[in-house]
């Protein structure tokens, strides 16, 4: 009985059980394989990490303020979450038997991909903006300068978007001029408890336009006020549930090596 789950501190907000088990349905897997929500504070994480891979679960994601850790106790890393600094994927890769010897840890990340994959064309070439210093922020930088956009990062605290950029590329800036983007990626935490948008980033509601695609990370059941202004400016929104489903989606297919149903995923993630 193969268990999976996503690690969070806190964790109860998470949509990825309802997404992940409505999956294991689709897939046929419901009766053997099982996807929970579990909290675990920072400094039990790697004990509770080390004990879940002996005790039969085949995998984890990891969410906030798990995603650095979960790469540094990673026996093995994918190139993506080394280079990009955090793993939300956990494998635990061993013989089958219980006890934890002879498993090896993975740490991977999906969110670089799965943010790739939520936006409706390719980002080459673009002019993208960046909100954000965070962890979500160093995966979508990373994936946007691998997929050929050219990238400026803006952060509220500017020594972090400056350590980002010097570490993984992309210029940061300080008063970004908002015409001047055709994307505008916000992975901060704004507007997650309800925070005026227009009051808390370089951004005006006057100033989107059609030739604009914008993507809020921030998700809940309505459009954020900051995709509702995007969309009604003409510009293309992504929400931020797009790219839960899909780093999800590559999740799952890393656990279970079977293709994603990402309709279903979509649908029990919206709730
Ligand atoms: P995550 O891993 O989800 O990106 P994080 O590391 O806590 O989480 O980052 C949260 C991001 O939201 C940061 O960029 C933070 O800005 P600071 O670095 O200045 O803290 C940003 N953020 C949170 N609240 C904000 C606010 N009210 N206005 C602007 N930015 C905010």
């Amino acid at each position: 009985m193969p268990k999976l789950a996503v690690l969070g501190y806190p964790v109860s907000h998470s949509r990825s059980p309802a997404m992940h088990n409505a999956a294991l349905a689709e897939l046929a897997l419901a009766e053997e394989w099982s996807y929970e929500a579990i909290e675990v504070a920072p400094d039990a994480f790697e004990a509770s990490v080390r004990t879940m891979s002996g005790e039969g679960f085949a995998g984890a994601n990891v969410t906030v303020p798990h995603k650095g850790a979960a790469l540094a106790l990673a026996d093995e890393l994918s190139e993506t979450a080394r280079e990009v600094g955090a793993a939300n994927t956990l494998v635990f890769a061993g013989d089958g038997e219980e006890g934890s010897e002879g498993i090896a840890i993975r740490a991977e990340n999906t969110d670089a991909e799965g943010f790739v994959r939520s936006l409706p064309a390719s980002p080459r070439g673009a002019r993208a903006l960046v909100l954000g210093a965070g962890g979500a922020a160093r995966a979508v930088v990373w994936a946007l300068l691998r997929e050929g956009a050219e990238v400026a990062v803006w952060n509220r605290t500017q020594l972090r978007s400056r350590h980002l950029c010097e570490e993984l590329g992309g210029t940061a800036v300080a008063e970004p001029e908002q015409e001047a983007y055709e994307l505008i990626v916000n992975t901060t935490a704004v507007g997650m408890a309800g925070e005026d948008p227009f009051a808390e980033l370089p951004l005006s509601r006057q100033r989107f336009g059609p030739s604009q695609t914008v993507v809020d990370m921030v998700y809940g059941s309505e459009p954020t006020a900051l995709l509702a202004a995007a969309g009604a400016a003409g510009a293309a929104t992504v929400e931020g549930i797009e790219m839960l489903v899909q780093q999800g989606g590559l999740s799952l297919e890393l656990w279970t090596g079977r293709p994603a149903p990402l309709e279903t995923m979509r649908a029990a993630a919206r709730g």
